[in-house]
């Protein structure tokens, strides 16, 4: 049941192609996804005990998140609200802010990868809920609603 859930969702949120003539916004959409898809979530289904927890698999997806989650960081080109973006003005009128909250959440993947090699699951739990809960600080700043 669950298996089949979490198929239907990230069904829902399919890796969307790259095009070169993007707008800033839709790039760092798509490499937020990709970087939820290819590494987050399947992370997190063997945090939550919904796929079995293999530690070198495990390493390795925590070792692609830190390359994948500074990507979207290098698209937040000033005022580049356009379209469906829900990024929030915020961004670019308390940048001190968002630069701590995007510093908060690269150290905190940085050390899900240290952490993730020690097979240490109990230990892992908790790096991964300190990453996302600094998604989720970000987002509640800086993320306004769908469009
Ligand atoms: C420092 C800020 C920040 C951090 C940290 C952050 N995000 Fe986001 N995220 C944003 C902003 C801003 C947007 C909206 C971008 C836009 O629409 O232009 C966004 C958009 C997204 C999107 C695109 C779809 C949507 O709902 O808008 C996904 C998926 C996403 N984030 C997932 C994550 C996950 C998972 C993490 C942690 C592993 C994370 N983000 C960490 C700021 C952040």
């Amino acid at each position: 049941m669950n298996k089949i859930l979490t198929a239907l969702l990230l069904a829902a949120i399919a890796i969307p192609a790259a095009h070169a003539d993007d707008t800033p916004a839709e790039v760092r959409t798509k490499a937020f996804k990709k970087m939820l898809l290819q590494s987050f979530e399947p992370m997190g289904m063997a945090v939550r005990e919904r796929a079995p927890y293999n530690q070198a698999q495990f390493a390795q997806q925590a070792e692609a998140l830190k390359t994948l989650a500074a990507e979207p960081f290098k698209h937040f080109p000033a005022g580049s609200i356009t379209g469906k973006s829900r990024a929030k003005p915020e961004i670019w009128s308390q940048p001190a802010k968002f630069q701590a909250d995007k510093d908060a959440f690269l150290k905190s993947v940085d050390n899900l990868a240290i952490v993730a090699k020690s097979g240490d699951l109990a230990a892992i739990k908790k790096s991964y809920g300190q990453v996302a809960q600094s998604c989720k600080t970000c987002h509640d700043a800086f993320r306004g609603p769908e469009k």
